[in-house]
């Protein structure tokens, strides 16, 4: 493992987590370095999501902990978990935009939820965030006047609205055209380095996180599979990660969701 010299922000141990009955991770270790960009990467359903939910204290782990800035999330209460979530910016997977609103109003909503600031502030405050993605003449229009790129990069301000320490990204390259899915990755790089941040990005799109990137966890089968910085994972032999980078299909990670005998699911006989 490479020497990481900078204190992490975030820090997962030897955490595990069961949904009922089935253990999505078990035993992860992360760290996230102030400042720095990581991505997470790893087949569909091993677990990224999951991850994310535990770092913003959605979900508790079974065991081990996720210590955000020295504290343990696990161990805060409501209020505790509220001013967390404070510091935090989240771009969902599957988050949308509110149709019902303008470019303008979705932006200013985590503002007017979190603070008492003066409407003069919030207004400045929006326009600012709007135009860091280069859509602040956009602001009066409503989620389906515009792009679905633009739509990301309208909630990617929304979610740096209250200045987070912590962003985190769910896949937010799904969708893009190739020059989106660029300018999506450079204003992460970007948006991060402004805000002194520590952002965390789920993703499958390989060139794309690798370029940004100081640091790369992929996950299999509830573990870490592999970690690096972008250039040692492209130098590496690893068989999980080589499939990866090389876009193959054949390989350790499997194509089918775990599935029973065939003949048994068409009700014939096995
Ligand atoms: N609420 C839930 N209840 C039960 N099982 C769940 C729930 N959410 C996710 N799972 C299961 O947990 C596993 C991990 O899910 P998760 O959403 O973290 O995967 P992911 O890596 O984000 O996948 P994708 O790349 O497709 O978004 C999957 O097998 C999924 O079916
Ligand atoms: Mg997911």
């Amino acid at each position: 493992m490479t020497d990481r010299p900078y204190s992490s922000l975030v820090e997962l141990t030897g955490l595990h987590f069961t949904y009922g009955q089935a253990e999505v991770l078990s035993g992860i270790n992360m760290r996230f370095g102030r400042g720095q960009v990581v991505a997470v990467m790893g087949a569909s359903g091993s677990g990224k999501t999951t991850v994310l939910r535990l770092i913003g204290g959605q979900l508790r782990p079974s065991v081990g902990s996720v210590v955000v800035d020295g504290a343990a999330v696990e161990t805060r209460d409501r209020d505790g978990l509220y001013a967390l979530r404070r510091r935090m910016g989240m771009l969902f997977q599957f988050g949308a935009l509110f149709t019902d609103m303008t470019v303008f109003e979705n932006v200013a909503f985590p503002l007017r939820e979190h603070t008492d600031l003066p409407e003069e502030i919030i207004r400045d405050l929006v326009l600012m965030k709007l135009n860091a993605v280069g859509l602040r003449g956009a602001y009066g229009l409503r989620p389906s006047q515009i792009s679905g790129g633009m739509a990301r990069r309208v909630a990617l301000a929304r979610a740096i609205a209250l200045d987070p320490q912590i962003i985190m990204y769910d896949e937010p390259f799904a969708g893009l055209d190739p020059i989106s899915l660029g300018i999506t990755a450079n204003l992460i790089r970007s948006l991060n380095d402004a805000l002194c941040a520590t952002s965390i990005l789920v993703t499958h799109e390989v060139d794309e996180s690798f370029a940004i990137a100081d640091y790369v966890y992929f996950i299999s089968k509830g573990t870490v599979a592999a970690e690096g910085t972008p250039a040692e994972l492209r130098a590496t032999k690893d068989p999980f990660v080589r499939q990866f980078i090389d876009a193959s299909p054949d390989g350790p990670v499997a194509f089918h969701y775990p599935a029973r005998n065939y003949q048994a699911d068409l009700g014939l006989a096995p």
